[in-house]
């Protein structure tokens, strides 16, 4: 893994990939074949830092979980009240879905365990999964009344609410869905937003009783036992996001992206991009894992700038970094609001994304709920750092390959917390990116 990339544009991109499975997707399906009763197997696993985590804490839960290859995982699953009191504390390393959907699932057991992960996790928000979690009666302890991890659940008896989530959050729904199959009763979530729904797909598939109507979610504790789930996780439309704001970008290129899940809660980055001018296309639709998937064509097209807010932001909240790329070079101006999620991803990604391309020449300046960006500008070279942002460095990778002059990306290993072989990707499409390990200070040219 390299520390640092340096990126020369200037060439045109053009084949055909697959990119890896989605992140989303692996999460969910090691949690949940491990609560199955017998053998799943998952093919198209990601093989990323975030998704490693989810399997080590379902080992330390006592599951069984057996890599075939890094991308080929079997899971022995122990059933819905199989899981064991876990030795140690579960680390969740860097991985926001890994300790909020534990928390829901391990909330309702009947033994005690303590969740932490890495610094940039212990600054993640979890009071808005405590708070509900405790109104179904959990034991949540945690640092500052429980509002940021290290948690530490004690075992507790849940019983179902009825709850309105303050924030559109896919990992919050999904944590109270969880904490819902261990209670007598039925929980209802409404939520404010159309958040991704994989937890929901995923679950019916296995044979649980969730229901769907509308904005509201019902989920109650299953009759019988979990399916297992034999599947192939489909291509992660995040990760693609990267090359499909790229092909668009840079001159005369034509990419195919192979097998991407096309999930309606994960395309608004599509459906940006293209109310911009990108020129996107669906081919060979299909399914895979109960997720929609398709080939993904995309080619050079001139971009304008656009405005984007409301409830449609939760669809392409992941992408809005790479969004700020590809508005860089749309004629006018590109606005992104209701985007104040941003301030507690892996980074407060509107002050990084916003830091990190200005020290290249955009023009582009943070509000309290997202940017501005002003278009077209040329970018240049400069050396920015990831600030430890997986999806911030493959962002300024895609800026590097339009930039005038070599781009320098500090702390660039993270790439692969979700897009392993990110870099081997762009240089098998025809990009100038070479991997290195010596550091150089910010700024510099
Ligand atoms: C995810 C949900 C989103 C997303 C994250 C993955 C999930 O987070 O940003 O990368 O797998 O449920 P929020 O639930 O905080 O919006």
């Amino acid at each position: 893994m390299a520390d640092i990339l340096t990126i020369h544009g200037g060439r045109a991109l053009r084949g055909q990939c697959h990119v890896p499975g989605d992140k989303s997707i692996s999460h969910r399906a090691v949690m949940f074949s491990a609560i199955a009763d017998g053998r799943s197997r998952i093919r198209g696993f990601l093989d990323g830092g975030d998704c490693r985590a989810t399997i080590h804490v379902m080992r330390g839960l006592g599951v069984r979980v057996e890599e075939r290859s890094s991308t080929d995982v079997v899971v022995y699953g122990v059933g819905l009240h199989g899981l064991q009191e876990p030795a140690d504390v579960l680390d969740c390393g860097n991985s926001g879905t890994t300790i909020r959907l534990l928390t829901g699932l391990l909330a309702g057991q009947s033994f005690n365990s303590i969740l932490n992960g890495t610094e940039q996790i212990r600054r993640r928000p979890m009071g808005r999964i405590v708070d509900p979690l405790r109104l179904m009666g959990a034991q949540i302890l945690g640092r500052q009344g429980g509002r940021f991890a290290p948690l530490a659940l004690g075992a507790s008896k849940l019983k179902a609410i009825e709850y309105t989530l303050p924030v559109a959050s896919a990992q919050v729904k999904s944590c109270l869905i969880l904490a819902g199959m261990y209670t007598n009763g039925l929980t209802i979530i409404h939520e404010p937003g159309p958040a991704r729904d994989h937890t929901e797909r995923m679950l019916q598939a296995m044979g649980v009783p969730i229901q769907t109507l509308g904005r509201t979610v019902h989920s109650e504790r299953p009759e019988e036992p979990l399916k297992p789930l034999d599947i192939t996780v489909p291509g992660d439309i995040s990760s693609a996001a990267f090359l499909l704001v790229a092909g668009t970008i840079t001159p005369d290129s034509q990419l195919t992206l192979l097998d991407v899940g096309i999930n309606p809660t994960r395309t608004g980055i599509v459906d940006a991009l293209s109310e911009m001018g990108a020129k996107i296309r669906y081919r060979d639709e299909g399914e895979a894992a109960g997720e929609p998937i398709a080939n993904l064509v995309v080619e050079t097209a001139e971009l304008r700038g656009t405005t984007f807010g409301g409830e449609r932001i939760v669809t392409m909240i992941d992408e809005l970094p790479i969004l700020a790329v590809a508005a860089t070079q749309a004629r006018g101006r590109t606005v992104v609001r209701d985007a104040q999620e941003l301030r507690v991803k892996e980074t407060d990604r509107i002050a990084t994304t916003v830091s990190e391309l200005r020290k290249m020449g955009a023009s582009i300046e943070a509000t309290d709920d997202g940017f501005v960006v002003n278009g077209p500008t040329p970018l240049y070279g400069a050396t920015v750092s990831s600030h430890d942002d997986h999806r911030l460095a493959m962002a300024l990778t895609i800026a590097g390959l339009i930039a005038k002059g070599g781009t320098t990306i500090n702390k660039a290993y993270v790439t692969a917390d979700s897009f392993p072989g990110f870099e081997a990707t762009l240089r098998a499409l025809g990009a100038v990116v070479q991997e290195n390990t010596e550091s150089r200070s910010e700024g510099e040219a």
